[in-house]
């Protein structure tokens, strides 16, 4: 019966999709995890305003994009407003000391690094089985940005966008190619690989633009830039969900494997930009070439530099995967086609895919 292998293909996706939706469910952190969480932001607001009386303590980054795991860590940034305030240098000082003298926090100041943060841990507690790591910023505007426009992504098809990142994030840290610091990619750059993928390669697309959907208002060029930088989208996500239906049905466990085959064979890294503004653009428009003569460049590392290349949404002029090195690309890579060849042998049972995925 020539229909056999077909239908074992779809029973085998069918399984998939499910056991992705589950596995990811049950590593979602829980309300209490959350309600901490809030009860920490909260504190560390009243002990901020104690130096900085304008100031509010903001959360970004996966505690408030929707693509968060049970103890991640936590994303805070600090918005001073009034015209006279202390530098951030300054700011990540006393902080740090009033939280060493008020907190049960261990406290890391780190003043001079290129944007100064506080680090902060909190030692493993019944709500906390695995305490806290939570790091404090400031005047991060972009990064608050970006993190409202992939959580208006995550809103628009929670089920399948949602899934889809959560997966990649947990397969991405157990594969160990998750270490911008070893020369790998930030999840930040995979869940925007994701977008790109779900608005620029699916055809039908899953999500649509929302940075170049018309505006329902005229808007003002003040109110939209931070620096020189237009941070415009569309971010009425209500109408949005009453008015845009994707015309894609692909199940979840389809798009993933799309994803993997895409990354492993079709993606052109040698001279591709991925942008989830607007596609896939060239390296060579934007100035980020690898392959010029090495003595244009005054170290190997700015060579280094642009070997997998993902355009930020609003930080045009910025590589999000400018730490991956040629190692690191060629382990991304291989992982990429691992999960291919796993996934396209269609295992009898998908949870054990899952979980052999992800050893
Ligand atoms: N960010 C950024 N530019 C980068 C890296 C990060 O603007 N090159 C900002 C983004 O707002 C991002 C946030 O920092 O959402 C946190 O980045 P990251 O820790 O990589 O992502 P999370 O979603 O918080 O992932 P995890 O749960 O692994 O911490
Ligand atoms: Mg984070």
């Amino acid at each position: 019966d020539p229909s056999q292998p077909r239908a074992s293909k779809q029973r085998f996706i069918a399984g998939l999709s499910q056991c992705l939706f589950d596995f990811v469910v049950q590593l979602l952190p829980t309300v209490e995890e959350l309600a901490v969480k809030e009860d920490v932001r909260k504190l560390l607001e009243r002990l901020i305003r104690t130096i900085e009386p304008n100031s509010r303590l903001l959360s970004f980054g996966s505690t408030a994009n929707g693509f968060s795991l049970r103890n991640s860590d936590m994303d805070l940034c600090c918005l001073i407003d009034s015209e006279e305030r202390l530098s951030a240098t300054d700011l990540v000082t006393m902080l740090s000391d009033l939280l060493e003298r008020e907190t049960k926090f261990h406290v890391k100041p780190l003043p001079h690094a290129r944007i100064p943060i506080v680090k902060l841990s909190l030692d493993p507690s019944p709500a906390l089985p695995l305490g806290i790591a939570c790091d404090i910023g400031f005047e991060n505007r972009l990064a608050l940005e970006n993190t409202r426009l992939l959580y208006c992504y995550a809103m628009i098809d929670p089920t399948r966008v949602r899934t889809l990142v959560l997966f990649l994030k947990v397969w991405c840290k157990r594969r160990k190619i998750n270490s911008p610091y070893k020369g790998t990619l930030s999840s930040y750059g995979y869940v925007l690989l994701v977008i790109y993928f779900l608005v620029h390669v699916k055809n039908p697309p899953v999500l649509p633009n929302l940075q170049q959907m018309p505006p329902l208002r005229p808007i003002s060029h003040g109110d939209i830039h931070i620096a020189e930088y237009n941070t415009w989208f569309f971010d009425d996500i209500e109408l949005l969900r009453l008015r845009w239906r994707s015309a894609n049905t692909d199940s979840i466990g389809q798009l993933l494997m799309d994803f993997f085959k895409y990354f492993s064979r079709d993606f052109s890294y040698n001279t591709g930009v991925a942008s989830i503004r607007a596609g896939l653009l060239k390296k060579e428009s934007k100035g980020w070439q690898n392959d010029l003569d090495p003595a244009r460049y005054k170290d190997a590392r700015e060579r280094e530099r642009n070997r997998f290349c993902i355009e930020d949404p609003f930080e045009t002029d910025f590589n999000v995967a400018r730490c991956v090195t040629r190692d690191g690309l060629y382990a991304i890579r291989g992982e990429f086609m691992r999960a291919t060849r796993m996934l396209s042998t269609r295992p009898e049972r998908a949870s054990y895919a899952i979980a052999q995925l992800c050893e």
